[in-house]
């Protein structure tokens, strides 16, 4: 969906063009390479982005490609159909979806505040019909200081209850381990060294499956090449560990203790672009 369909494309395109593509597609496009400005109109503009693969990489993807291709037998139209489900369930595991307690609560909050915000517009609508009436000024203050004390209670109490229960507690630690996450339109990619701009990513080595020890204090350091995303944490229950803002320019560090083993997914939380929900990632707790 947002990128041309592979199937055959080791017969469609010079070999040489496919491998430099896959290789270093920012700077084909910087060159204004006719195929590639051609391929990005065609696909709302969204361009190919440097993965950081090597050229000995590409040559197997292609061959990947190749023999996939040949292997594809039936009618071109079943074929695109098959290669997509199996893309889609290959690439997203499967998320499991409903609506729970959590949900249920978090609606029936929501119309409880709409209930009451729609009940004081119609107050005040009201109220400017009839005549102004006299105000004692002397209880409105009072009414005003006891709205201030409580007002503050609440809050107060709220951050007091709370503030223990965040993920970052561990601050003044040395982390146990050291996470590199570089966010771009639309990956994630994560490294034991830092990369901070195009010419880091032929030269870092990344990592491809991220296996972080249990209990450990591991210290993410997100920074983003391109635009704002999210990088949010959810654990093997679906629910929300931590998260923080991948920026360009700017690295943030997130520290978490994962204590339960498992597979997390890792998704974007800030809308990026055309492709935002496609941008995902996984690693494994052991
Ligand atoms: Cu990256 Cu949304």
């Amino acid at each position: 969906m947002i990128g041309p369909d592979l199937l055959g494309v080791t017969d469609r395109r010079e070999k040489s063009w496919l491998i430099r593509w896959i290789v270093e597609p920012d700077k084909m496009l910087k060159e204004k390479d006719p195929i590639a400005i051609d391929l990005l109109k065609q696909f709302n503009q969204i361009p190919m982005p440097n993965l950081g693969v090597s050229e000995t990489e590409a040559q197997n993807v292609l061959e990947h490609i190749a023999s996939q291709s040949a292997h594809a037998t039936k009618s071109p139209e079943t074929n695109l159909l098959e290669s997509a489900a199996v893309a889609a369930s290959s690439s997203n595991p499967p998320v499991r979806g409903g609506f729970g307690g959590a949900q249920l609560a978090a609606l029936i909050v929501f119309l409880i505040l709409t209930a009451i915000i729609i009940f004081v517009f119609w107050l005040v609508a009201r109220s400017t019909r009839q005549p102004v009436p006299v105000i004692d000024m002397k209880s409105a203050y009072k009414l005003r200081k006891q709205f201030f004390f409580g007002a503050t209670v609440i809050v107060l109490g709220t951050l007091a209850a709370t503030l223990p229960r965040t993920p970052y507690p561990d601050d003044f630690q040395t982390p146990d381990h050291l996470v590199y996450v570089t966010a771009r339109q639309f990956n994630f990619l994560y490294s034991s060294e830092p990369i901070t701009n195009d010419t880091d990513l032929g030269q870092v080595a990344l990592i491809n499956s991220l296996e972080i020890p249990v209990e450990a204090l591991i210290e993410f350091r997100v920074t983003s090449l391109d635009v704002n995303h999210g990088f949010a944490i959810y654990g093997p229950d679906h629910s929300i560990v931590a998260q923080t803002q991948a920026m360009p320019g700017y690295t943030n560090r997130l520290r978490v203790r994962f204590l339960t083993p498992g597979t997390y997914n890792v998704l974007c939380l800030e809308y990026c672009g055309a492709a935002h929900h496609f941008m995902r990632t996984a690693f494994v707790v052991r």
